[in-house]
């Protein structure tokens, strides 16, 4: 039977991935650590959808994570026909000052869990020659970010791994593709993110996700002020005056 995966399911973008498809008639399966926030998703999508809804109650920072999932699935005879990484958080403060612990298992769960989870699930989607791979970037993908050095240089990964996976995937019917959302309305912001401009939505997120997916793109960043400020602004900037100027910008949210 097939499910849609979708990891950090318990709140905000992930939580709204779910929304939508399971709306579509997807089943699911649901990744995060907040057992009780998983189980009401879980009932309210099953009665709301009438769609098969799993929860997987586990820390993706924890080495080999994923192997466990990718096996436990397999067994179950579950084939994940779309993954949806969402799941990511953000320390703040300069790399010296932050603890190691907390570092670390922002790389655990931003880059390794992603980059894990997607190695495992490829193989049979080209095996089948279908499926999608959604990523959860960031603006903070497009230029450092002192402060949130760790964090930038994550969403760094997770852009450019998923636009030269795609590539590779362009002549078959899996599709990978890397969405950037800027200040989304979200607990991201209680856990370590830092907030700047108007924040949209993560219903805004999941739209602009569908209409580039079915355009082909293979990545998109969501809203035109962060595309101005990711994409342009590091155009016309040098490298160190763009750098400087984020610092100065994040110096001023103290
Ligand atoms: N909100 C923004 O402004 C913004 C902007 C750009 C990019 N993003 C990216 O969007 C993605 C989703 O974040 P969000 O904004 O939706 O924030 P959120 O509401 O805080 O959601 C984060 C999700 O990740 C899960 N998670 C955190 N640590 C985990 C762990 N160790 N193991 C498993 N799951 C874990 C959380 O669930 P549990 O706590 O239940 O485990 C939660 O479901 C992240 O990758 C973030 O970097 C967010």
């Amino acid at each position: 039977m097939k499910y849609t995966l979708i990891t950090g399911a318990s709140s905000g973008i992930g939580k709204a991935f779910a929304e939508h498809y399971a709306q579509k008639q997807h089943n699911l399966v649901l990744v995060a650590r907040s057992k009780n926030k998983l189980e009401q998703m879980k009932s309210a999508l099953e009665q709301q959808y009438n769609v098969r809804v799993l929860t997987l109650i586990n820390d993706l920072s924890v080495p080999n994570i994923a192997n466990e999932i990718y096996n436990n699935l397999m067994a179950m005879n579950i084939e994940i026909d779309t993954l949806i990484n969402s799941a990511g958080i953000a320390t703040n403060g300069s790399v010296n000052d932050v603890s190691y612990y907390n570092q670390h298992n922002e790389i655990m769960l931003n880059v390794v869990s992603l980059f894990d989870l997607t190695k495992l699930f490829l193989k049979p989607m080209l095996k089948n020659n279908t499926g999608t791979i959604i990523n959860v970037a960031s603006t903070s993908a497009y230029h450092p970010i002192p402060t949130m050095a760790v964090y930038a240089a994550t969403k760094s990964f997770v852009l450019s791994f998923s636009e030269a996976l795609a590539a590779e995937c362009q002549k078959t019917n899996v599709q990978i593709f890397a969405i950037s959302p800027g200040a989304t309305d979200t607990n991201f912001f209680s856990n370590g993110g830092v907030s700047y401009g108007n924040l949209r939505t993560p219903e805004h997120v999941v739209d602009v996700t569908m209409s580039a997916l079915k355009k082909q793109k293979i990545s998109k960043i969501d809203g035109f002020n962060n595309y101005f400020t990711s994409m342009i602004l590091p155009r016309i900037l040098t490298r160190s005056r763009m750098v400087k100027m984020v610092y100065n910008i994040m110096n001023k949210q103290d």
